[in-house]
């Protein structure tokens, strides 16, 4: 148990889901897994440990913003003993061929956070896990879906003008959310596996945006991609 976790260690499985969003995690869980239980409800910050396909798997919310993620994902791995940790959410899109409800997944993420800084390391460029991504391509192949992998940019601001032209041209980002750095730089830190994979939400070059229904629509694909995965690790 942690301050900001309440699930006892074997309540958490070695494999763990992170949507943004807790009433998410609650609608995986609800749809997806059998025999579940909520086993962190501290902050509202849902946890549910159930079975997929017989495996077992927890999802839980990690909140938006790298510090959020941060703290969950560092707990999750370093006293919980947990050895993958996938997150699944949405991505701003920062070129015209990746539309929207298209699935990515970030090789690495780029970004001005010091998030790393705080832990003595100066990299601005973060790689995930290659063992996940390999898991993720071979996964997305025999369920014949689509997935791109792209550098994303993970931002500490939503509403801000971002450099567009800079982070595309100069540094290679593709897209553009708020938490993998902080989960990709944990995962290197405790020697562990981090992969996010995003459902584009919006456009910022078209100005494209989804509806939350089409978003919930879009979120099935990725969500059962991420399952599938997730049962052979
Ligand atoms: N910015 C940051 N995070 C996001 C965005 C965005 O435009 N879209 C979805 N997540």
């Amino acid at each position: 148990m942690t301050v900001h976790n309440e699930a006892n260690v074997k309540d958490i499985a070695k494999t763990v889901l992170m949507p943004g969003d807790p009433l998410r995690a609650k609608m995986i869980a609800e749809n997806y897994l059998d025999d579940y239980k909520l086993v962190n409800n501290v902050r509202g910050m849902l946890a549910y440990t159930g079975f997929y396909k017989g495996k077992r798997l927890t999802v839980m919310a990690s909140g938006m913003g790298i510090p959020s993620m941060g703290i969950y994902s560092y707990e999750l791995f370093k006293f919980y003993d947990v050895d993958n940790i996938i997150r699944i959410g949405s991505c701003g899109s920062l070129v015209k061929d990746l539309n929207l409800y298209d699935i990515a997944v970030a090789y690495d993420s780029y970004s001005i956070s010091t998030y790393g800084v705080s832990y003595g390391d100066t990299s601005d460029i973060i790689r995930g896990s290659d063992y996940l991504i390999t898991k993720t391509k071979d996964e997305a192949l025999k369920l014949n879906k689509k997935v791109t992998e792209v550098r994303a940019n993970t931002s500490d601001t939503f509403y801000a003008d971002s450099n567009i032209d800079d982070l595309v041209n100069n540094k290679g980002c593709s897209v553009i959310e708020m938490e993998t750095f902080g989960l990709y730089f944990n995962a290197k830190l405790l020697n562990k596996n981090a992969l996010s994979i995003f459902t584009v939400s919006d456009n910022l070059i078209t100005k494209e945006e989804t509806t939350s229904t089409e978003r919930q629509n879009a979120f099935t694909d990725m969500i059962e991609l991420a399952l599938n995965t997730a049962i052979n690790l």
